[in-house]
């Protein structure tokens, strides 16, 4: 007999690529963030915590999602981001950008590392992982296009300027990296034939819903809006409903 008050889609598994690989996170509570799955499940500690609700940006990591055939790379706070909503995207965090056949360090890196960016080291991989995602979406950002990137992002010991001096100069690191040796992850923002790969396995893993709760309750593919507010659509009693979370900045 078929159970007609779960989705035929529910598997309460949350699949996303993680560093090429298609990676599936059996959801055991819908409120276990991805910060907690990075470090306490895959072990993955280079990720931070800092505020741990959503101020501070130690915690940060890239999501990519295919939008109208290309790549949207954005950075979140992964204290803040549940491990159902990673479903049909690629997670990127800082272990990922290490080059995995030399091991030489992603353009980002070398030029914190090159501009003395760093003292105590706590909050760079986030202010690494906030630049990574600009690095991919704009070959050339301008000042104020960097602070904005960086602006949920806070230091406590280095200061600002030599951060923002290593965006300024990361962009032509990368355009050194011979084009043989260019991957997703190390190549300018616009590789277009790079990105087509992971767009076409992203489109492989939509589904419409995920998640089951023992009281029955689903969550349908849940959308993130970045930083001050979330919406998260579920479903009640028969209706929809919009539950508003609010985050800060
Ligand atoms: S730990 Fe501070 S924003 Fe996530
Ligand atoms: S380098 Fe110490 S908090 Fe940023």
């Amino acid at each position: 007999m078929t159970d007609r008050s779960r989705p035929a889609q529910s598997t309460n598994v949350a699949r996303f690529i993680l560093d090429g690989e298609v990676h599936a996170a059996r959801i055991a509570s819908p409120t276990r963030t991805v910060l907690q799955y990075l470090r306490e499940d895959l072990e993955r500690i280079g990720t931070k915590e800092g505020c741990a609700e959503g101020d501070c940006g130690a915690c940060t990591v890239v999501i990519a999602e295919a939008e109208k055939g290309a790549l949207r790379f954005r950075a979140v706070n992964a204290c803040i981001q549940f491990v159902p909503t990673l479903d049909g995207k690629a997670l990127f965090t800082v272990e990922s950008l290490r080059d995995s056949k030399s091991g030489a360090m992603h353009a980002v890196q070398q030029a914190m590392a090159d501009g003395h960016a760093a003292q105590c080291g706590f909050c760079t991989p986030g202010f690494v992982m906030s630049l990574f995602a600009l690095y991919k979406s704009d070959p050339a950002p301008d000042r104020a296009t960097i602070n904005d990137a960086l602006a949920g992002n806070l230091c406590r010991c280095t200061g600002y300027r030599p951060i923002v001096d290593a965006a300024t100069k990361m962009a032509a690191v990368g355009a050194a990296v011979p084009t043989a040796e260019r991957t997703l992850v190390n190549a300018p923002a616009g590789a277009k034939r790079l990105a087509a790969k992971l767009v076409a396995a992203l489109q492989g893993l939509t589904r419409r819903s995920i998640f089951t709760t023992p009281s029955g309750t689903f969550m349908r593919q849940v959308r993130w809006l970045r930083w001050r507010a979330c919406g998260l659509r579920c479903r009640r009693r028969g209706s929809w409903r919009v539950v508003p979370m609010l985050g800060s900045g």
